[in-house]
């Protein structure tokens, strides 16, 4: 055994690491961000600028990730800050790998309010709270649930307290068994709820708001947002999907791997758009609502479905789970930081991570409180609060920024005997792999960000 699969474990099996990487991927993004970004950048363009966006820049720099982590564990170097070194690409690449790691650890910490907003429509859903009430009762209950920060920091604090306690344990004992089982009930409970949105929403609307495609609704911003959002939904650029390559079986696809994780993630996202817009539609809400969009919609249905008790408590807890396996991801590159540099035990780590989180929680705690002193402002007419500002800054700028870097190292930088062992099996796709890292993708991110700072002018 080599000294890495005996530090962090190695997946016992290729199913072991889809369930596990798909777990890392399908999250609060599929569920709660997507329904809601969608809304607010006008729909059907939005959607397919996203999937162009997975299927052509998303999905080859997951291959690029998996390949890097692959090829790093063959030295000490085991996290994924030093995998970026491990790979040859010198010194100076290691800031990519700085940067994911920094992402992940302030995206994680605005991902543990919402998931504690998920965890608390759990106990609702279970107490039948959701039943009877109008969609305006249903809308003051996610009010009232932000009125005031101490329930919010108890709930995300469950979920941090919950996440050190699997990360502590390690790989084997931890993700594993979280993960077997949770992903495909989480699928089933989605195609009831289409399934009844279907037979009592706005269908048709719901349908034509997500794929008919009107370009003058979407903005060069929404352009940055569905591309930044392709990261954050496939876990990218934020060294997770390198870290778990690095415990990839030796004999496994990384082109099959890659392209069944983003379809499971794509699905997911499709599902939630299907589940939620017809409730939207039906009852004259809006589709720009914002982050509470979910919240404030799929609890309708659950209070006048029947078992909707039974239905919506575990809708939530499914919910509560998917954030909680990425959640998991997202803390384990840090913990793997301080194992490896600080000389911690898991255990220390994992909780020295936790409480750096929670505390970091609290400017998204009050943001949504809306204490004054978390709403900045950037120019005279833009003030936004500091959990906007966070997902905005890691999703939309650093992450795209780490793939633009991670798709032409291996593009450019990773020598091609290594690249053509891994996804070379079939000629064909090697070359459209291949064309994405040094062409599409690295061409697309730059025309988008000249864009937006104004150089293009288009
Ligand atoms: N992909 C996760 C989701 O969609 C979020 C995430 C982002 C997880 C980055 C890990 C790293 O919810
Ligand atoms: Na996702």
């Amino acid at each position: 055994m080599t000294q890495q699969a005996v530090t962090h474990g190695r997946w016992s099996s290729r199913l072991t690491y889809i369930l596990a990487a798909t777990g890392a991927a399908v999250g609060l993004g599929n569920i709660w961000k997507f329904p809601y970004i969608m809304g607010e950048n006008g729909g059907g363009a939005f959607v397919l600028v996203y999937l162009l966006c997975i299927l052509f820049i998303g999905i080859p720099i997951m291959m690029s990730e998996v390949i890097i982590g692959k090829f790093g564990r063959q030295t000490p170097a085991r996290s994924a800050v030093l995998m970026s070194e491990a790979s040859g690409g010198g010194k100076g690449w290691a800031v990519v790998g700085w940067s994911g790691v920094l992402a992940g650890y302030l995206i994680l910490s605005f991902y543990v309010v919402i998931a504690g907003w998920a965890l608390a429509y759990t106990w609702y859903g279970f107490n039948g709270v959701f039943e009877g009430r109008d969609p305006a009762q249903i809308g003051e209950l996610f009010t009232g649930l932000n009125a005031s920060p101490g329930p919010l920091m108890a709930w995300s604090a469950v979920i941090i307290l919950g996440t050190v306690l699997v990360v502590g344990k390690g790989v084997r004992a931890g993700l594993e068994r979280a993960v077997n089982w949770m992903m495909p009930a989480l699928l089933v409970l989605l195609i009831v709820m289409v399934i009844y949105a279907a037979r009592r929403g706005d269908f048709m609307a719901a349908f034509d708001f997500m794929f008919n495609a009107d370009f003058s609704a979407l903005s060069w911003n929404g352009v940055l947002i569905a591309l930044g959002h392709s990261f954050f939904t496939l876990s990218l650029a934020s060294g997770i999907m390198t870290m778990y390559g690095a415990y990839l079986p030796e004999q496994t696809s990384v082109v099959k791997t890659s392209i069944w994780i983003a379809l499971m993630d794509t699905m997911v996202a499709m599902l939630a758009g299907l589940a939620i817009y017809p409730i939207v539609f039906a009852n004259g809400l809006e589709p720009g609502a914002g982050p509470g969009l979910i919240f404030q919609t799929l609890p309708i249905a659950f209070g006048s479905m029947p078992l909707g008790q039974l239905f919506g408590g575990l809708f939530f807890l499914m919910l509560v789970v998917a954030a909680f396996t990425s959640a998991i991801a997202l803390i384990e590159s840090s913990v793997a930081w301080l194992v490896e540099k600080r000389g911690m035990s898991r255990m220390g780590a994992a909780f020295t991570a936790g409480f750096g989180i929670w505390s970091l929680s609290l400017l998204t705690v009050f943001s949504v409180t809306g204490a004054p002193w978390a709403t900045v402002s950037l120019w005279s007419d833009i003030s936004i609060t500091l959990f906007d500002l966070l997902d905005y800054i890691t999703a939309n700028i650093m992450l795209p920024l780490g793939g633009l870097m991670i798709a032409i190292f291996t593009g450019y930088r990773v020598r091609k005997e290594i690249t053509c062992r891994e996804i070379g099996s079939v000629k064909s796709i090697y070359a459209i792999w291949r064309i994405s890292v040094r062409y599409v993708a690295p061409i697309a991110i730059t025309l988008v960000f000249l864009q937006l700072i104004g150089v293009l002018g288009l």
